[in-house]
């Protein structure tokens, strides 16, 4: 039987590591988790957002730039056994291809597809995922659908999830369970800044596409929490649209 739990007492004495909690969907999650009883460990690199999260939340912060090995490697040595993963870290290159640097997007590439593959690595070796740990990556509607300008982004995405589906598998003898989430456009920075790089008719014809209208970082953080939870503890190596309908 599958024991529903709700309120405080979902994550009553469970480590969660929340990265890019410092963002607006990062933050958004650590709240709801903290709410729902986790003890946090919060991660990010703005060490003025950490610090006020930290003191609004509590539980333990790690101001980290995990785009080298020795971040990661920082990280993975600073956390306890874990039973939850939150990756919730990421860049947004959103141009035409002409005008993006090399950097953008190698940046890009690591930061969103090959850090958290490397970050689940650290972890592992250093024994720090418990038996049954749940992972989340928080990937975007933008793996399965061409949009101009977000060649860079939207290939970071897709890897992104070839990769959870292949680690469910290798995980899953542990327990261990590894989904990514695809959000549709949240209201946050991240969005609001590719927002201003297109035109007002392109913005108004990308909400159109949405039936439920734009998505707010709390529906992420409860289907984050869905998936962290043993409510879905029969369900690994998937990616679930957040959308408000987009993907229909
Ligand atoms: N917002 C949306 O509409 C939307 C839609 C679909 C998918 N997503 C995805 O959801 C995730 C979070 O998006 P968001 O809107 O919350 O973005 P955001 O507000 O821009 O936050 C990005 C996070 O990534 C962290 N980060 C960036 N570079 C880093 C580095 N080198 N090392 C460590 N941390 C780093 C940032 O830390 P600092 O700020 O401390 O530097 C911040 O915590 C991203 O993967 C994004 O692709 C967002």
């Amino acid at each position: 039987m599958i024991v529903s739990m709700s309120g405080a007492d979902k994550f009553n004495n469970q480590q969660i590591l929340v990265v890019g909690a410092t963002g607006g969907l990062g933050c958004a999650i650590a709240r709801h988790l903290q709410i729902e009883g986790a003890d946090l460990i919060v991660s990010g690199r703005d060490e003025g957002k950490l610090a006020a999260l930290s003191k609004e939340i509590g539980g333990s912060s790690l101001s980290v730039d995990l785009s080298g090995a020795a971040g990661r490697a920082q990280l993975a040595e600073a956390v306890g056994e874990l039973d939850g993963v939150v990756y919730a870290a990421g860049v947004a290159p959103v141009a035409p291809v002409r005008y993006l640097k090399d950097a953008d997007i190698e940046a890009c590439l690591n930061l969103n597809t090959a850090v958290p593959l490397l970050l689940i690595r650290e972890l592992l070796k250093n024994k720090k995922l418990k038996a049954g740990a749940s992972i989340v990556w928080i990937s975007s509607v933008a793996s399965a659908r061409g949009t101009a300008g977000y060649a860079a982004y939207a290939a970071s995405k897709a890897g992104l999830e070839a990769s959870a589906r292949c680690l469910a598998l290798e995980l899953a003898p542990k327990g261990m369970r590894v989904n990514c989430i695809a959000p549709g456009m949240i209201e946050t920075d991240m969005a609001d800044a590719t927002a201003e790089r297109i035109s007002d008719e392109a913005l108004a014809a990308h909400l159109k596409a949405y039936p439920l209208g734009a998505g707010q970082p709390a529906d992420v953080a409860a289907a984050t929490s869905f998936l962290l939870s043993q409510e879905s503890r029969w369900v690994t190596g998937i990616t679930l649209p957040v959308d408000g309908g987009f993907s229909i």
